[in-house]
């Protein structure tokens, strides 16, 4: 229970979703298996429909992982895409490289390895769409250099931004969490203010909001 939706609902319809790929099912019984966090099945999804609509052709990942969304990115695209994604963790980057390679997308994905705050400042690309997945507390920052690396017309999604319901609650609160909740709520009442950008927050998974760069 992640007090976001109840759990029949998010039963329901992970219930109806059709089954990933073999490759992916793979990365989702390994990430299960070793306590990785990865999108849920249903925020996968979301990420599948709006690639398809919004097709871009660069795509900027922050928080690699196992490389899981990176390849439900890239096969949403069905190859026609580059994507760059961010991962700090060695041990990660290895896996993921793996994972990545063994697939028909192995030159879609570079990842980067270092911390997003190193990197993000440095890169020159412009992307169309922009998944923020990692470290929670640090999304406004991301964000701020992201609104430099996003083309006008482009996409940012960011995942776990009501983070187990405690970013819409107090009373969900624990208390070592308080500053990332602060940080996240922040994060949320900057996106749906700022000019030039619309913004929505979709309660699915752990909570995702969008935002969308006007042209
Ligand atoms: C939730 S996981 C990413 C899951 C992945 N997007 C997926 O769904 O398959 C977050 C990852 O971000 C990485 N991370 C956290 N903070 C980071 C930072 N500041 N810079 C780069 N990577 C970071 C963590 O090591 C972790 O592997």
């Amino acid at each position: 229970m992640n007090y976001i939706n109840e759990e029949y609902i998010e039963d329901y319809i992970r219930s109806i979703l059709p089954e990933s790929n073999l490759y992916l099912q793979k990365l989702e019984n390994y990430a299960e298996e070793y306590n990785i966090p990865i999108v849920e099945r249903e925020v996968a999804q979301l990420l599948r429909v709006l690639i398809k609509i919004h097709k871009p052709k660069r795509i900027l990942e922050v928080g690699t992982a196992i490389g899981y969304s990176a390849l439900v990115m890239a096969e949403a695209t069905e190859g026609n895409c580059y994507i760059t994604t961010i991962e700090r963790r060695k041990d990660m980057v290895k896996i993921a490289e793996k994972n990545i390679n063994n697939t028909i997308y192995k030159d879609n994905i570079k990842i980067l390895y270092g911390e997003a705050e190193n990197i993000l400042p440095n890169l020159k690309e412009e992307y169309d769409f922009v998944f923020l997945d990692a470290a929670k507390g640090q999304y406004l920052r991301f964000f701020n250099w992201c609104m430099d690396l996003t083309k006008k017309g482009g996409l940012i999604v960011s995942d776990n931004v009501l983070f187990k319901g405690m970013v819409a609650s107090d009373k969900l609160v624990v208390r070592r969490k308080k500053t990332i909740v602060k940080r996240l709520r922040a994060y949320l009442k900057y996106i749906n203010h700022i000019e030039g950008y619309t913004s929505c927050i979709i309660p699915i998974g752990d909570g995702v909001a969008l935002t969308y760069r006007e042209e």
